[in-house]
């Protein structure tokens, strides 16, 4: 067959759909660029918030004219929502073939095929502890170009309960991967030509391989020859440990970025949330990363900090929503991922009355947002004049705001920088690391020029 897949939602499903395409083409299906020359559409789910699911759906009303047009065709659904909604995503619409759960991945090919041998529709939400990470050996997806990030899967699910996500009932509980197999699917990475790869997980300080915690898988991965960055996601505030900080500082090739997200900014709201955390914890966590890495005001590269912010949960008041733009403030976060709370079914927050309106919500966003624009621009600006070190993580492309070409890449701080090179020099290739010196920014890019090398004419 000839598919396509449409990912949507988290790191974790770029992960997966990558994990999708080596099964698939092991079993002798090739992936195409558009709808209409596919035998099969595959939507890789999130169910997160309910504006995740509108956007599966609507795709999924869409594919009725893909169904339509060539008999035989083929759509599978897989993922969060697959996990979530099984029989209903079967029963709701004519048109879906397979429904594929997080943990079904290796059995997509098999349900495939009896779909298409005339058995009707397939269902897997089969939740096995077997089967959670493939073998590293697996043929490579084939896939040419190098983009950035690319992740590695060091854990999967979370034992949190944290009341208003359904994470924990989509992923399931937590299941860890043999440091081995991480060093190796890293190493094969490498040898494929990345310099950097992101460990991923819901909660990637809760890895623990019998006595490999995360700070020594990291010091493991860290070994590994021509690995020049290694960056990891998500850290639970309640769980990052000075070990690991320390760790992280002691590491050369371990990126100073730390993404631990905060939530909200009262401790009532943290509370109900069951974040197991308080808002002076969370700063305690701050201080002690500033003390270890020094200050941004310094050295504007010294770390990177990013958060999730949600408004809303919990009949949240104006005061309180107020205390979260005061963090933001006070923590003076790179960046944020920033939320309306969505009620979401199976979580301890579903039956709770939620009395925030849809307009607050949406208003009390937009401050958040303008807010934390206004910071991330503060902190960029003090990177302007700055020199740090570029990996390029995308061939030349136009840059419509300067309109001039660029080359894009990050900080180890993982802030974007557009280079454009001199017009007499080669342009950098992906992989690469440079330097470069800031000479402007906007609130999410930084816009940089290449340093000369002292003694080298190469770029
Ligand atoms: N530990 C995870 C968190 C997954 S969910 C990770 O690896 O990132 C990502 C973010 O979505 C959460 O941090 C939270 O801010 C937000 N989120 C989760 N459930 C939500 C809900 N019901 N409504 C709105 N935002 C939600
Ligand atoms: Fe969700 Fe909390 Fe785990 S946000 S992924 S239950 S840490």
């Amino acid at each position: 067959m000839k598919y396509k897949i449409h990912t949507f939602g988290c790191q974790m499903n770029v992960y997966d759909t990558g994990r999708i395409e080596r099964h698939l083409g092991a079993a002798g299906h090739t992936e195409v660029d558009t709808e209409e020359e596919a035998d099969l559409v595959l939507l890789n789910t999130c169910s997160i918030r309910d504006s995740a699911e509108s956007r599966v759906y609507g795709t999924i009303g869409r594919l009725a004219k893909f169904k339509r047009e060539k008999p035989g065709r083929l759509v599978a659904i897989a993922g969060c929502m697959a996990q979530k909604e099984g029989e209903r995503l079967l029963n709701g619409s004519r048109i879906v073939d397979v429904v594929a759960g997080t943990h079904a991945i290796p059995r997509i090919p098999k349900l495939l095929e009896r779909a298409a041998n005339g058995a009707g529709p397939q269902i897997d939400t089969e939740k096995s502890q077997e089967d959670l990470f493939d073998d590293p050996d697996l043929p490579p997806d084939g896939k040419e170009i190098h983009r950035y990030p690319v992740f590695v899967s060091i854990i999967q699910g979370c034992n949190k309960v944290c009341s208003f996500c359904v994470v924990p009932y989509t992923r399931g509980i937590e299941v860890c991967r043999p440091p081995e197999e991480v060093v190796r699917e890293c190493a094969a990475l490498v040898d494929r030509g990345y310099h950097e790869v992101t460990l991923i997980g819901q909660n990637v300080d809760s890895y623990r391989y019998e006595e490999v915690e995360f700070a020594d898988l990291l010091m493991r991965v860290s070994r590994i020859e021509d690995l020049d960055r290694i960056r990891f996601t998500t850290s639970h505030p309640q769980d990052i440990t000075p070990k690991l900080i320390d760790t992280v500082a002691g590491l050369p090739n371990v990126c100073e970025s730390f993404h631990f997200p905060l939530q909200a900014g009262a401790d009532r709201v943290l509370t109900a949330m069951k974040r197991g955390y308080t808002v002076e914890e969370y700063f305690e966590k701050l201080e002690y990363l500033e003390n270890i890495f020094g200050s941004r005001d310094e050295n504007p590269f010294a770390y990177n900090i990013s958060t999730d912010l949600m408004v809303g949960f919990a009949n949240e008041t104006e005061e309180e929503f107020e205390q979260t733009l005061e963090c933001v403030r006070r923590a003076r976060w790179d960046s944020a991922f920033m939320f309306k709370y969505s009620k979401r079914e199976r979580t301890a927050a579903y039956p709770w009355e939620d009395q925030v309106p849809d307009e607050v919500k949406s208003e009390r966003l937009a401050r958040l947002i303008s807010l934390q624009g206004e910071v991330s621009l503060g902190l960029n600006r003090n990177a302007v004049g700055k020199e740090a070190e570029v990996l390029i993580e995308a061939v030349p492309g136009y840059d419509p705001e300067q309109d001039i070409d660029v080359v894009k890449g990050r900080t180890r701080t993982n802030k974007s920088v557009a280079i454009q090179p001199p017009m007499d020099k080669a342009l950098p290739t992906v992989g690469r690391r440079v330097p470069a010196r800031i000479v402007s920014c906007r609130p999410v890019t930084l816009t940089g020029e290449l340093v000369q090398q002292a003694g080298s004419a190469k770029v």
